[in-house]
């Protein structure tokens, strides 16, 4: 599809599209999700950031206790780290919850505790990028910007029978100009516009058996109209899934566990995790220097990443007698540089322990991946 077909399709949609989608969303959106109903930006932005990669019905949960623990931007931005990161254990995406807090830090030190109020401003903050910031603006500012969300990708590329490969960034830019080609013209439209988009991507219009029949666009639809919408949107580059496997220690001692706090960058970073080594052997020479006479094969763990399916063999042992105060394994890389088996090498006495004792009653202090959780549930 040349430009000049592309632009011919959107200005014959603009009068329609909007107001279509507006209707629709006003009687048989989404109207009593907990981030609606305010157009404080705290409460939109935090909800936009658990809802990247996030069912909303997980979401629920979670931002009600982490709005009791953290109730405003300074409140969030004054927490410990570790406290921030035992509120969002269990999300994942664990980038996420460090650049919400380094968010909370900067509307505090550059913006004196004030979201700013254009798109432009909010994308310069860390972990905003143009679509978060464009929903948070045109939520609480009612300002005239495009959202672009994978959802939404979905939903204008079907739409226009986009057939660009939105594995090129410059195909990208191209979907992002029709995004702000098709806004209403009124601000007061936006807040209803943006939600209207996303209810539609997250009902009817559904990635494998979209239901064109209830769509409010259908008679718009360019991609309905060719007979499949769900060619659109093209996207070739495809994730090639990789595997690892590590092994778990679970060490207890009267009642506690012995975890290890992850290095603050990379995978699960900042989180606590049990001792993990690269094979069997590593994790068994380390048992024998510790003198655990047997360990207790539990089922494995199997968790899907991004980019990798992790699965992880959890071996649990007791330790009789008085307990090392460190078990020292040094904490292993992030899962993306192959790690050599840990040795248990005492660390020198300067550096920060490898890891603590913790009671089970106080584990959910701590900030612990979800797989992590279930199991010592
Ligand atoms: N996903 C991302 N933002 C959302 C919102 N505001 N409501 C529902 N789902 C969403």
């Amino acid at each position: 599809m040349t430009d000049e077909e592309l632009q011919t399709r959107v200005q014959a949609l603009r009068g329609d599209f909007a107001p279509l989608l507006l209707a629709w969303q006003r009687q048989d959106g989404r109207h009593d999700l907990p981030w609606q109903n305010t157009r404080d930006p705290y409460r939109v932005w935090l909800s936009e950031i658990m809802l990247q990669q996030t069912q909303v019905t997980t979401v629920l949960g979670y931002y009600k206790r982490f709005l009791e623990r953290f109730p405003d931007v300074a409140a969030l931005a004054a927490a410990p780290q570790d406290e921030v990161m035992a509120a969002w254990a269990g999300l994942g995406y664990y980038s996420r919850a460090r650049n919400l807090h380094k968010c909370a830090q900067t509307v505090m030190e550059r913006h004196g505790g004030a979201f700013p109020r254009t798109a432009a401003e909010l994308a310069e903050l860390p972990g905003i990028g143009r679509s978060t910031a464009s929903a948070i603006s045109s939520f609480c500012f009612g300002e005239r910007v495009a959202i672009l969300d994978g959802n939404v990708k979905r939903v204008l590329g079907r739409l226009l029978a986009f057939d660009g490969d939105l594995a090129q960034l410059s195909q990208e830019k191209r979907l992002w100009r029709q995004a702000e080609a098709l806004l209403p013209a009124s601000e007061s439209d936006m807040p209803a516009y943006t939600q209207g988009l996303m209810d539609l991507g997250a009902s009817h219009c559904s990635p494998r058996q979209p239901q064109c029949l209830l769509c409010p666009v259908s008679g718009l639809c360019h991609g309905r109209a060719q007979g499949d919408p769900t060619l659109y949107p093209i996207k070739t580059r495809k994730l090639k899934r990789g595997q690892r496997e590590n092994w778990w220690l679970w060490l207890e001692h009267e009642g506690r566990i012995w975890l290890q706090q992850r290095p603050s960058e990379g995978l699960w970073g900042g989180l606590w995790t049990l001792p993990m080594y690269d094979s069997e052997d590593a994790l068994d020479a380390h048992r024998q220097a510790l003198g655990v006479a047997e360990l207790e094969t539990l089922p494995r763990v199997q968790h899907a990443l991004t980019h990798f399916d992790w699965v992880l063999h959890p071996r649990r042992g007791v330790l009789t007698g008085p307990a090392p105060e460190a078990v020292v394994v040094p904490v292993p890389a992030p899962a993306s540089a192959p790690v050599p088996a840990p040795a248990p090498a005492p660390a020198p006495a300067s550096s920060p322990p490898a890891g603590q004792w913790v009671a089970r009653e106080n584990l959910s202090q701590y900030a612990l991946p979800a797989p992590l959780k279930k199991l010592l549930d």
